[in-house]
């Protein structure tokens, strides 16, 4: 269930017999010319809200902007700087601490995220150890799930796509994408191959290198390839991994 539908005394009754919640996170950035600029933040809440029927737990609002400066390249993209997002996840945390959640399962849709979001988790545990906490919780666990390392997503991906899958905008990024939001899937995604058909790969640094690099913003791809029917495979997929994760997430210390 979706924290922001429910009333006070629904969290109230749910503490008393969990402490845990999911908190998708994304970001707001260019996928592309075939790729919607909330791609990373739409995936782990279409993963999260499935995954909500299969454990019981609530889903957080999706904090949907992350760390994307290598994007800004791009019209539409928005990015936080590292230390505002960890300030966010900080004061997300704390906050939900406060109310007795000790158990944070984040699932994440942008690798770019990822040492920013684990930089954050140690600010929080520096803050227990160094005995600065602002919450009122000793044994915070919060850990990091990126949907589309799910092994049993990335088999559908190998299977359906294998190279051209590759490392943005990917094929398998885009198809859950068309799946949850079929009618714009079908507004953006035009008709006809992209050149070229594979992006190239390689490494950026800055917005202005990266777009250089990466002319339509693609790395390694052919999301011309992404489809509805996989994008379900691959949500079902993830679910399956993650639910499982999810309980030994819950069961342990
Ligand atoms: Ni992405």
């Amino acid at each position: 269930m979706r924290l922001q539908l429910m009333a006070w005394p629904e969290v109230e009754t749910y503490l008393k017999r969990s402490s845990g919640i999911i908190i998708p996170i994304g970001s707001a950035e260019q996928h592309g010319p075939t790729g919607f600029i909330g791609t990373d933040a739409l995936c782990p809440e279409i993963v999260a809200e499935k995954l909500a029927e299969e454990v019981d737990v609530i889903i957080a609002p999706t904090i949907s902007v992350g760390m994307a400066q290598h994007h800004l390249g791009f019209p539409g993209s928005i990015t936080l700087r590292p230390s505002t997002l960890i300030a966010v996840i900080g004061d997300t945390v704390a906050s939900l601490a406060r109310h007795g959640f000790d158990r944070f399962y984040f699932v994440n849709g942008h690798g770019g995220n990822i040492a920013t979001v684990k930089a954050a988790f140690d600010e929080i545990y520096a803050e227990t150890s160094l005995g600065t906490a602002r919450h009122n919780r000793t044994n915070l666990r919060c850990v990091l799930r990126n949907w589309f390392d799910c092994p049993s997503a990335q088999e559908i991906e190998a299977e359906e796509f294998g190279d051209a899958n590759g490392r943005h905008a990917t094929a398998g990024e885009v198809s859950l994408t068309y799946f949850a939001y079929p009618e714009d899937g079908a507004r953006i995604r035009g008709t006809g191959k992209l050149s070229p058909e594979i992006a190239p790969l390689g490494t950026y640094y800055d917005c202005d290198d990266y777009r250089r690099t990466f002319p339509d913003g693609r790395i390694g791809s052919d999301p011309t390839l992404a489809t509805a029917d996989i994008g379900s495979r691959l949500r079902d997929a993830a679910v399956s991994d993650l639910a499982a994760d999810y309980r030994r997430f819950l069961d342990a210390n």
